[in-house]
């Protein structure tokens, strides 16, 4: 029997493993050491790393928006190559939404680039399990705010859906 990763807040000592972890999961922007440290500590509640034989293998972060706790936006999701296709995206963010002290988040957004499918399906798909709607638009813009060299984002929205966490 195979035994999937465990899922878990992450802490100070994921930090440098996750900096490694994104650096290997393109068309992921690498962000620096310590902004990866703060997601690991300021942010665990709202952050999952999936470790399997101790090496972390999976990690999403995210964090409520300050002006709509209701809503916890996912910066980034990124699973080692060797243990994608078995649902751990899919399970730190169900291990986010379940944790109690998120019970009150109601909509999850995120932004995707146009070309990046395996992103779009992932949260296409999270929407329909949780039978909730999708709204996107463009939020920024290669030209107006990403200086050009880098390609549009658009915020997916999804939800309202009922309280996943059980309290
Ligand atoms: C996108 C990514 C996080 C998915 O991780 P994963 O653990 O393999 O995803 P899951 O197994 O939970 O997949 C759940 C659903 O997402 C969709 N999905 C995931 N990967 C997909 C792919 N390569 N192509 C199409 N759909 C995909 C499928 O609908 C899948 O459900 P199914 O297997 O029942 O069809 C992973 O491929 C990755 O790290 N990619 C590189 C970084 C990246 O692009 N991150 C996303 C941007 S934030």
């Amino acid at each position: 029997m195979t035994i999937g990763p465990t899922i878990r807040k992450p802490d100070a000592e994921d930090g440098v493993a996750v900096h490694r972890l994104i650096a290997a999961c393109p068309p992921l922007d690498t962000n620096s050491l310590y902004c990866n440290l703060l997601q690991c500590t300021h942010f665990a509640d709202s952050c999952a790393v999936a470790e399997s034989e101790g090496a972390v293998v999976g990690f999403l972060s995210g964090y409520r928006l300050p002006h709509a706790p209701d809503t916890l936006f996912v910066w980034q999701v990124a699973v080692g190559e060797t243990a994608r296709g078995t649902g751990v995206a899919g399970q730190m963010l169900m291990h986010i939404l379940r944790r109690p002290e998120n019970a009150g988040v109601r909509c999850v957004h995120t932004t995707i680039t146009r070309t990046n499918a395996s992103s779009w399906a992932f949260f296409r798909k999270f929407a329909k399990n949780l039978d909730a709607q999708c709204a996107e638009e463009k939020y920024f813009d290669q030209d107006m705010h990403l200086a050009g060299g880098h390609a549009s984002e658009f915020l997916l929205k999804i939800g309202p859906f009922e309280p996943v966490a059980a309290v």
